[in-house]
């Protein structure tokens, strides 16, 4: 499978960085899908009708940070999965730590938005993840247990599902997880996986936290790591490309 290098640019960027960031993406990607890797970008929701216009018949794809979990009707602030998938986007984030935590969403939250996700024909990119005191405390594999099972929806399957594993602790931090620690985890959600849906072994499972260049080839050469969900090296052309570049490089 091809790994997915995913961007999440979060509440960062003025108009005119996120022109220079697209102008930059588009003219160093190769216009051909290439072999090993799919790119993904999700901008701020603002941005986000220029943007698929932008990467419209190019190899990057856009996507949405969060969505609602209602369909329509007086939900003031929110926006649609439908109205995401109507700008032309493919995927949407849902439940990223700093949702989690900042706005109090639970996993029943993720499990309505990705439903929603799913009705509009967007693929989520469901974030899982467990705190440093829970690492600390030996009690991950229980959190992120606990997050697979209650976050996805019925409706998932491989093909329309993504799964991030994000330890919070790695998140912005520069710290990220060994690739043996990631390995072990990722192992294990797609175990999870398999108690859930029948065809676990061709869901993708991307890493997320502190993710650059000069990790990303270990990383991403690790059994289960499908690919990545980058926030600040996504943030600049040169860094968020080279993370593709690792992978070839760790391919050989
Ligand atoms: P980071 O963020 O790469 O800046 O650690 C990743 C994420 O939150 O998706």
């Amino acid at each position: 499978m091809k790994k997915l290098i995913a961007g999440n640019w979060k509440m960062n960027l003025s108009r005119e960085e996120v022109n220079q960031l697209a102008y930059d993406l588009m003219t160093n990607i190769s216009p051909e899908p290439g072999p090993r890797v799919e790119w993904l970008v999700c901008p701020p929701f603002l941005y986000l009708d220029r943007m698929t216009k932008f990467f419209a018949d190019s190899p990057v794809a856009v996507g949405a940070q969060d969505c609602s979990a209602h369909d329509n009707g007086a939900h003031t602030g929110d926006i649609s999965a439908r109205m995401i998938a109507e700008m032309g986007a493919r995927y949407v984030i849902l439940g990223h730590s700093e949702r989690r935590h900042g706005h109090g969403e639970v996993d029943e939250t993720v499990n309505r938005k990705a439903r929603r996700a799913h009705e509009a024909g967007l693929i989520p990119i469901i974030c899982v993840g467990e705190t440093e005191s829970e690492r600390a405390q030996g009690r991950e594999k229980e959190i992120v247990g606990r997050q697979i099972m209650d976050s996805l929806p019925s409706s998932a399957n491989s093909a329309n599902t993504v799964i991030a594993y994000e330890p919070v602790w790695a998140i912005g931090t520069g710290k990220n997880a060994t690739p043996e620690d990631a390995g072990a985890m990722h192992a294990f959600i797609r175990e999870a996986l398999a108690a859930r849906i029948k065809d676990a072994a061709h869901m993708r499972i991307l890493y997320g936290g502190s993710m650059n260049a000069d990790n990303a080839g270990a990383l991403l050469a690790t059994a289960h790591v499908d690919g990545g969900l980058i926030g600040g090296a996504s943030l600049k052309a040169e860094s968020f490309l080279a993370i593709g570049r690792s992978l070839k490089e760790a391919d050989g």
